[in-house]
């Protein structure tokens, strides 16, 4: 198995800010050992770790995160939406993010998430040189988007890495849609995945994740109907499966 049966979603977005370091050490301390996040960049180019287009959900600024440049993001308090306990946690670079979850040994599953003008090559590039400084156990990483384009431009430039494709919905011929990419994993959205399609994703050798899953029993069907792990947002309510999670399988460890 390349992930976990539980990964945590934006880094438990129900428990903490999401994207933010803290969320990822709190889900650290409840035991759970991979987490997905969001990437995408500045309007200069800078990585960061965030999910919207816009700033006002989960910050306390306004207007598009494309309108900032590396040096607004000290203005900007990503955790006191969320609660007085997370005040002022920053909206992390990548850089910083990637070097707090290889410190603590947590598996990685990065989305690479683009909006309207994003400049789609810069920013596979520069999250391929951010991960050679930062990363070292890519069997413990996992790269996801719904974006075709990004996977095949990055793949291309790291073919060894392990990458999985992102849908809401599975579209008729995925398949051949996809079959160019060196995919390892299919991520599909948990309230659309019919029992045939996850036989099919099986059978067809990918390793299958669904998000984003808070409800215990729906996520206890999907277990029966073969998906490999869960992305959710309370990983506790999947406490029984933080056991035996995978490690990897890149460079043939398992
Ligand atoms: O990677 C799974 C999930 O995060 C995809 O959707 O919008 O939550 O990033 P979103
Ligand atoms: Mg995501």
């Amino acid at each position: 198995m390349i992930a976990s049966r539980v990964i945590a979603h934006r880094g438990s977005a129900l428990l903490a800010p999401e994207n933010t370091v803290g969320a990822m050490r709190l889900t650290r301390e409840l035991g759970v050992d991979w987490v997905e996040i969001d990437v995408q960049s500045l309007g200069d180019g800078t990585l960061v770790v965030f999910h919207d287009e816009h700033l006002g959900r989960l910050t306390n600024g306004l207007g598009p995160l494309r309108a900032l440049t590396r040096q607004d993001l000290a203005g900007l308090d990503a955790g006191s939406h969320f609660s007085a306990d997370f005040a002022g946690e920053p909206i992390p670079l990548l850089e910083d993010m990637l070097q707090y979850l290889a410190q603590a040994g947590m598996g990685l599953n990065l989305e690479l998430k683009f909006y309207d003008d994003a400049d789609i090559q810069d920013a596979v590039e520069k999250v391929v040189r951010a991960l050679e400084t930062q990363w070292s156990d890519f069997g413990r990483l996992l790269i996801s988007s719904f974006w075709t384009r990004a996977l095949e431009l990055m793949s291309n430039l790291r073919p060894t890495w392990q990458y999985g494709q992102l849908c809401v919905e599975l579209p008729q011929g995925w398949q051949s849609r996809v079959g160019h990419l060196p995919l390892v994993s299919i991520h599909c959205h948990g309230d659309s995945l019919t029992a045939r399609q996850a036989a099919d994703i099986k059978a067809a050798g990918y390793e299958l994740y669904v998000y984003t899953v808070n409800d215990r029993a729906a996520g206890e069907r999907l277990f029966e109907m073969g998906v490999d792990g869960v992305i959710t947002d309370d990983p506790t309510l999947f406490s029984s499966h933080f056991q035996g999670a995978g490690r990897t399988r890149y460079g043939g460890s398992e």
